[in-house]
């Protein structure tokens, strides 16, 4: 599949961690409301489009990666109609809106583990040995029924089983409710968690490093059977079917090299290993070059999962960064806070997240001040520094960091052409160019008929609302 002259070919999509981005109520929890008053700082900003981690209800067992109902808000962030006026105050600004998909697994506390248990993986005896990503055995005793369902990430996250036609068309539904609500896409969780090996051999220990980082427990495995199933094509044929023409971008957690098959169906794959790369040029140019000829990768030097840019490289090196990450080719992600070159925090006791995430998810900081203008009530998680930094004082002030990204994100719109990552090996012996200069399509808000690129294709978009989304022109 190949669908050149999209909007997101050389998009900036800007993710948003809703529980720490703007709290509207004075709950202490960043919500929808919040999130649609802060739109004009993505405006002013220069994005082309917000993605939103899970909104959805949870018990917060994975702070809402373990999803209870994926068709409806979680209370304490809004509700359908918040989300509906958040999608319309996006789009009328220009911003496209991209939702956060979890198709490998659900809460434990989704009514389908005890309505429909034939949707999940069971066993009468752990069947294997494999683990989950977090650590432990991937399979968990369910009470309940005295037997063993499989989890890939912590046990109060069954994985679904997308051999089951239901589950496809389950799922389906689920894309399709947002499609038709004006989700411009999706980025989908966890894809080479989808599917296993059918017959549930084991894992064979691992005889080299994975090119990424994974938990101790986790990388002594070489993940050949429990991830990354050759039958992908079944579940991705699903979820491209469902989605129409929407954006599908893939959260793939493996080598560059191995995104092929997965980019038959999605249009997009995060480029993990710019993400886990050092500083350093020759490993930067590497990762770069074998990015640029996988064509459709997307580029993100952090997010909710890892340790913020400002803290792995350095807060001295964040705007050297930041040059990097806005002239890549191809779409690009600025995870929130980084703007401004947030640090991790100090976390929470007892943790939130019992895999050690909690410092890179605390509140934006909007203003000097202790609450940092993210609320008016005691936040969920605390400020890390916001008398130090803050989008007020960078605002503005020509020398800061958010200054730079939105020159960047401006100068960017000038880019294109191929890629000429070169490295000589030396400390700053490389460089990314990219050659020529063409204006760029500005994303114009309309109604309209379905983009040129989905009747070529056949496809129709996958809209159940007559309410259009916008359209480029
Ligand atoms: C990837 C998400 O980014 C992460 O936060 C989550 O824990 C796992 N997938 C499981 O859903
Ligand atoms: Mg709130």
């Amino acid at each position: 599949m190949n669908r050149n002259g999209q909007w997101w070919d050389d998009a900036v999509v800007y993710q948003i961690y809703p529980r720490s981005f703007q709290d509207s109520d004075g709950d202490g929890i960043g919500d929808l409301a919040g999130i649609e008053s802060r739109l004009d700082h993505l405006v002013w900003l220069g994005v082309d489009a917000l993605w939103l981690s899970p909104i959805y209800p949870s018990p917060l067992a994975d702070m809402g990666y373990d999803v209870a109902d994926h068709c409806a808000v979680a209370p304490e962030l809004g509700d359908l109609y918040g989300f509906d006026r958040l999608v319309a105050s996006a789009h009328e600004r220009g911003l496209r809106v991209l939702l956060d998909f979890v198709p490998s697994h659900t809460s434990i506390e989704h009514r389908w583990f005890r309505e429909h248990p034939e949707y999940y993986v069971w066993a009468d005896e752990p069947p294997n040995n494999w683990v989950a990503a977090f650590g432990g055995p991937a399979w968990t005793l369910d009470e309940a029924t005295g037997r063993y369902y499989l989890h890939s990430f912590y046990p109060e996250q069954p994985d679904l089983d997308w051999r089951v036609p239901e589950v496809r068309e389950a799922m389906g539904d689920v894309i399709r409710f947002w499609a038709g609500r004006g989700v411009d896409g999706f980025r989908v969780d966890a894809v080479q968690q989808l599917m296993k090996d059918a017959n549930l051999r084991d894992d064979p220990l691992a005889t080299t490093p994975f090119l990424l980082p994974l938990g101790d427990e986790y990388g002594r495995l070489d993940h050949v059977h429990s991830e990354a199933g050759p039958e992908i094509h079944v579940a991705l044929e699903a979820m491209r079917e469902a989605a129409g023409d929407a954006l599908l971008i893939g959260e793939i957690y493996r080598p560059t090299r191995d995104l092929g098959p997965y980019l038959e169906h999605l249009d997009l794959a995060f480029a993990f290993e710019l993400l886990h790369a050092p500083f350093e040029a020759k490993r930067l140019a590497e990762v770069v070059r074998e990015g640029a000829a996988q064509a459709r990768v997307a580029w993100a030097l952090s997010n909710h999962d890892f340790p913020r840019l400002a803290t792995r490289f350095g807060s001295g090196r964040a705007a050297l960064a930041a040059t990097l990450l806005m002239t890549l080719p191809g779409p690009t992600f600025i995870y929130q806070g980084d703007e401004i070159g947030m640090v991790d925090g100090p976390g929470a006791h007892p943790p939130f997240d019992r895999a050690g995430r909690d410092p890179y998810r605390h509140p934006m900081q909007w203003e000097p001040e202790p609450r940092g203008g993210f609320t008016t009530g005691d936040p969920w998680l605390s400020l890390t520094d916001p008398e130090r930094v803050s989008v007020a004082r960078q605002r503005g002030d020509r020398a800061s960091l958010l200054e730079l990204y939105r020159r960047l994100i401006a100068r960017r719109r000038e880019l294109s052409g191929p890629v000429d990552a070169q490295a000589d090996g030396g400390a700053g012996g490389s460089e990314g160019r990219r050659c020529g200069c063409r204006p760029r399509r500005r994303f114009v808000p309309q109604r309209g008929p379905p983009r040129e690129s989905a009747r070529r294709s056949g496809r129709t978009p996958a809209r159940t609302t007559p309410r259009q989304p916008p359209r480029d022109s």
